[in-house]
């Protein structure tokens, strides 16, 4: 059967795909701003249909209905990073949190997470039968490879990338073709604190740097800085709309990058209809699966890579909790120790952790103790520098007492003393 032949005969409806998916079954969403809205619509529409779905997700971008608890007894969410659309269902037990690395979440699929079914969503196949994934590759394309059934929408909206993100039609079930804007993503907010921080950590990158950028309002501000910077390149998890107005700018060419030189390389991409105009049809914009990109190897191949992520918590040791806030699970690892092993082990490369030294003016984040039950993100073996607006603290290669020190120097001044008074009760002498 030619691929045309085979494409017509597994068009369905939404509400016909749906059955597909049986009680009990594991099911899949393409990641982040990838997931297939009209296909999650249908399958929440079928609820009734179903007991104790599993819905397997990371950064969730979509409504999230089947966290609501009408839908307890249909369907059972499983984090791998925790939003504001899921946050409630896990602290209120209607859902579970699975840690793990991004990089490794392609190798769960195949191996100790096997998929019943994926959901995903992709653009229409070219000429010769293939289809982009798009915005979304990550860890969507090894669940279209591991899933027994795979169900996508098909959406002339979603922009056709290249890299490692074409399908052949065959590797998918069944097609619902339905056209609709890809979810777009609301830039945050960028206040004098989260500029201070982006100056500061701007003057970590030299001229020819590759960049990762994590999620949050940190790495917005950080390329407000990087303006007067040289051939900066992109080698990162995910990118925005920040990194379209710096290479229209012409201050990212990926000139100097020493893997994939000229190219954008990510696993996945979050911003506006800008960004998603951006990377459509665009051949520098190089797409590949998170056990690619976010592999340390891979990413220390990179010279001067510089990694900048976000926490929630560092306390006197430099142990970085960037998911919880004590035993509450608010977010994931994600990309976060994938990138700083990867900076770390790159030549010239820097593994920055940025954050403000407060939240909100009332708690400092730099603590002496992470708070009870808190999860490490990042150990104190892994971290390097620590990045405040009021400074940078480098931790590597410093003793415990060193590592205190210079990070009550970038806390906010009104918890200074009291962070004194601690340091003194723990390294006497
Ligand atoms: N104590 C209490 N609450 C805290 C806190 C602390 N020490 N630190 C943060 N919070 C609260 C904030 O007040 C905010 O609450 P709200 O939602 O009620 O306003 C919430 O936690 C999120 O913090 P915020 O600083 O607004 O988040 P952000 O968008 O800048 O993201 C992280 C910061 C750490 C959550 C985010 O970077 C993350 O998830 N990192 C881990 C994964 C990662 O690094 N991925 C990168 C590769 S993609």
């Amino acid at each position: 059967m030619d691929w045309k032949a085979y494409y017509e005969a597994h068009i369905t409806d939404a509400a016909q795909a749906v059955q597909h998916i049986k009680s009990g079954d594991r099911v899949v969403l393409g990641h982040a701003v990838g997931e297939p809205p009209y296909l999650v619509d249908a399958m929440v529409a079928n609820a009734a249909a179903y007991e104790n779905v599993e819905i397997v997700h990371m950064v969730a971008k979509g409504k999230a209905e089947y966290c609501k608890p009408e839908y307890a007894k249909n369907f059972r969410h499983n984090a791998m990073f925790v939003g504001p659309t899921t946050k409630e269902a896990i602290a209120q037990g209607r859902g579970d949190f699975t840690p793990c690395f991004f990089s490794e979440v392609p190798q769960l699929f195949a191996t100790d997470l096997p998929l019943d079914v994926a959901l995903v969503q992709v653009t229409p196949p070219n000429a010769e039968g293939k289809c982009s994934l798009g915005v979304s590759v990550d860890y969507t394309l090894p669940a279209i490879r591991c899933a027994k059934t795979v169900i996508a929408q098909v959406n002339a909206c979603m922009p056709w990338t290249e890299g490692e993100s074409l399908v052949d039609v065959t590797d998918i079930d069944w097609f619902v073709r339905h056209d609709e804007p890809i979810i777009a993503n609301q830039p945050p907010k960028i206040g004098p604190v989260e500029e201070a921080i982006g100056r500061n950590v701007a003057s970590l990158v030299p001229d020819g740097a590759t960049l990762q950028l994590g999620i949050g309002a940190i790495p917005d501000a950080v390329l407000l800085f990087l303006k007067h910077k040289k051939d900066l390149g992109i080698h990162s998890e995910m990118f925005s709309d920040g990194v379209v107005e710096l290479a229209e700018a012409g201050v990212i060419t990926n000139a100097k990058k020493t893997l994939h030189p000229g190219k954008y390389v990510a696993t996945f991409l979050m911003g506006s209809q800008r960004l998603y105009d951006f990377a459509n049809n665009n051949p520098d914009v190089y797409m590949a699966p998170v056990d690619y990109v976010n592999d340390p190897f891979v990413i220390a191949q990179n010279d001067n890579m510089i990694s900048i992520n976000s926490c929630v918590q560092v306390d006197f040791m430099g142990q970085v909790a960037s998911e919880t806030i004590g035993q509450t699970q608010i977010s994931g690892t994600g990309g976060q120790v994938d990138f700083i092993r990867g900076a770390a082990r790159s030549k010239g490369g820097k593994a920055i952790i940025a954050m403000p030294s407060t939240v909100k003016g009332k708690i400092s984040k730099i603590v002496p103790q992470l708070d009870n039950g808190a999860a490490v993100t990042t150990s104190r073996n892994d971290v390097d520098y620590v990045v405040t607006e009021y400074g940078v603290a480098k931790l590597k290669g410093r003793t415990l007492r060193q590592r205190a020190q210079a990070l009550i120097a970038i806390a906010h001044p009104d918890f200074r003393e009291e962070l004194m008074e601690e340091f003194h009760r723990r390294f006497p002498g």
